[in-house]
């Protein structure tokens, strides 16, 4: 395979940016001057206030305080919908693309979003929702969700989403922590050819949530749900009895706009606070250049709401651009794994976005499912959540793409807001597993462990120098965890949690997580909320979780336990505790390894190392590094023994 793939003549004629050298000099002015840089780009988004101040920043560790568009007040709803009502009401935003391939795609245009947007904002106004109140959703990937995210945004409150693969335990804890007093369900959701019981989990978290006064229940499948008359109603009909216009709220543009928990190090996951105007322009900006969405196209992402990709890259973003984007209910391999591309043949996708783990999946079923299909109308082809391996940008660049298709791998983060590192597609000359070059307005940093900033040739880990306006605020409840976890590593830095390269021609490869945070099948994770499930059971004394290298997932799960005396380990414990883990969390983080160890690796202050039980968890024993400062060696000894038991 070639080193580097130069840009194709034909992505180069169309690109909104189409030459490196055009690139580098809107990067040079958005990093030289970025005032001006992001004043002018303000004007992405209508304002029904101006701003008086484009930036007021601090990243000092005692006074963390980010602000964007200081004075202008705005609404994402209205940007999304109303601004593209008199010159595109007729066109498809969604095309809603159900799990069953027989049942037909529904195109709903932007004045029918609209109308169902206001429907549904009328409804949660009805039910006491006011302004600056969190709403808890938690749904397929059906229109609807795309709906009550807007619906919140324009009566201005605050949309908390969870992921529908997540467990009533994990709903519960963030409606609580969110406070919630209103939630927003289905009866069932739908995925490869299975049904979920939505409306059953939530009444099973929403037993530990006795604030949570209102249900409202999307009628996905009609089949049989618990109900409890004069807390749960069904959404269709609430719709039916209210107007089908509703004003937008006059919205700060540092009003929090949405609340997305997600996994870090340590603790519970925490709910990053993303707010209106900044975020907007920086979705609107990111994903017209990087995905260099035109008129007629038909753009793809194929992640789920419930993580931040969707609401960036399915909602906000490709919405405020006034795209026309698939809605996929399903999974990439229902009823086969050439459903990805059957759909891109049927609705002339031309962007198409997706995960590693999601190639890795379909390059592992054989090239027979993608050969049958034309897929002639693609243009681009993205990559987001975890490094792409060579093999893997490979097949999904030859033959999803015919050679033909840039790939953006892009690197961002929940708490980025938006894409931070990637190539731009008329651009950037690709090297396969690097997300490239910085995008407008991001000064990325590689440093050693002392915070020296690394230049030229280097490798170390991932600060942001500088703030840009898509950037989280906070941590909802928790300044001081934001300040922490973000600010207080490298003094007046943003540091990522990730480990970074950059090579002798500036391109950026992220190494991956330098810290607790593992990502299995895309899908972010700390070990600490894996341990946590794991020593809930009464036999369990004392449990590590670490990642470890899966062929598929990206990162695995791997479990070493140890428990209290007397009680020995069996299959049967062994199933009890993954079951436990998969209840606490949801099915996606199904542990893969559990391992009994009698004991762990611990320094004489009783610091677990990690480091030792990564290694062996990747049967990787030739070289632990340095246990001389273990409390007892031994132990090593002890769980490689059993380590290759296992096999
Ligand atoms: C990882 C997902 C390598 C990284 C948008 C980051 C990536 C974490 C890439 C954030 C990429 C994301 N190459 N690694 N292109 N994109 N990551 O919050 O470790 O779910 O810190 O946001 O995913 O995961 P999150």
């Amino acid at each position: 395979m070639p080193d580097v793939f130069p840009v194709p003549e034909t992505m180069r004629a169309r690109a909104l940016c189409s030459s490196h050298a055009s690139y580098q000099a809107m990067y040079e002015a958005s990093i030289s001057d970025p005032e001006s840089f992001w004043r002018e780009q303000a004007s992405r988004i209508d304002w029904m206030e101006p701003f008086h101040t484009v930036k007021d920043v601090s990243y000092a560790s005692d006074n963390v305080s980010i602000q964007w568009y200081l004075g202008g007040k705005t609404n994402a709803s209205l940007n999304c919908l109303d601004r593209h009502l008199a010159t595109r009401g007729d066109q498809t935003a969604l095309i809603f693309e159900p799990d069953e391939p027989s049942d037909e795609a529904r195109h709903i245009t932007y004045g029918e979003l609209h109308a169902d947007v206001c429907r549904i904002a009328n409804v949660l106004k009805k039910h006491g929702v006011k302004r600056g109140d969190c709403v808890t959703i938690y749904l397929p990937m059906i229109p609807e969700a795309v709906a009550s995210m807007l619906a919140c945004s324009r009566i201005g409150a605050v949309h908390s989403v969870v992921f529908a693969g997540f467990s009533p335990d994990a709903l519960a804890h963030r409606m609580l922590d969110g406070r919630s007093r209103i939630l927003i369900t289905a009866d069932e959701g739908v995925r490869g050819g299975k049904r979920i019981p939505l409306k059953n989990n939530s009444d099973r978290a929403l037993r530990s949530c006795p604030d949570v006064h209102d249900v409202l229940v999307v009628k996905r499948t009609g089949g049989e749900t618990t109900w409890l008359d004069g807390r749960d109603y069904w959404l269709h009909e609430e719709a039916a009895m209210v107007e089908s216009t509703c004003e937008c709220a006059e919205m700060d543009a540092e009003d929090p706009l949405y609340i997305l928990y997600t996994s870090g190090s340590t603790g519970r996951p925490k709910g990053l606070v993303h707010t209106t105007g900044g975020y907007l322009v920086y979705a609107s900006l990111s994903h017209r250049y990087i995905f260099d969405y035109q008129e007629g196209d038909v753009y793809w992402c194929a992640a789920d709401i419930g993580w931040v990709t969707g609401h960036t890259y399915i909602v906000y973003g490709p919405l405020l651009n006034g795209a026309t984007q698939i809605l996929f209910e399903g999974i990439p391999t229902y009823p086969e794994a050439s459903r990805y591309w059957d759909v891109v043949d049927r609705h002339r996708v031309t962007q198409f976005y997706t995960a590693p783990t999601a190639i890795r999946a379909l390059m592992s079923k054989g090239n027979k499912y993608v050969d049958r299909t034309d897929r002639s109308s693609l243009l681009i082809l993205g990559s987001v959540g975890e490094p792409i391996n060579p093999e893997a940008w490979k097949w999904y660049h030859e033959k999803v793409g015919d050679g033909r298709c840039p790939i953006v791998d892009t690197w961002w983060q929940t708490e980025t807001g938006g894409i931070l590192i990637t190539p731009l597609p008329g651009a950037t000359a690709l090297k396969p597993g690097s997300a490239s070059f910085p995008f407008f307005g991001i000064r990325p940093e590689i440093l050693d462990a002392e915070g020296n900033v690394l230049e030229g040739e280097a490798e170390g880990v991932l600060a942001i120098a500088d703030s840009w306006p898509g950037q989280s605020r906070t941590i909802f409840g928790d300044h001081a965890r934001f300040t922490e976890v973000y600010f207080s590593k490298f003094e007046g830095k943003y540091f990522t949690g990730d480990g970074c390269r950059r090579d002798k021609d500036g391109y950026y490869w992220i190494t991956g997580r330098v810290d607790d945070v593992i990502n299995i099948s895309g899908h972010r994770m700390g070990t600490a909320e894996v341990e946590s499930a794991l020593v809930e059971h009464n036999d369990v004394a004392e449990a590590a979780v670490v990642g470890f290298p899966h062929d598929i997932k990206g990162q695995g799960i791997y479990c070493y336990v140890t428990l209290n005396a007397g009680v020995t380990g069996d299959d049967e414990l062994r199933e009890t505790l993954i079951r436990q883990v998969r209840e606490a969390i949801g099915a996606f983080s199904k542990p893969d390894f559990v391992q009994f160890a009698p004991g762990l690796p611990k320094t004489r202050s009783g610091k677990i190392m990690r480091r030792i039980l990564r290694k062996i968890a990747a049967d990787d024993f030739d070289d632990l590094g340095d246990i001389s400062t273990l409390a007892d060696e031994s132990v090593v000894d002890d769980l490689i023994r059993n380590r290759r038991n296992r096999h």
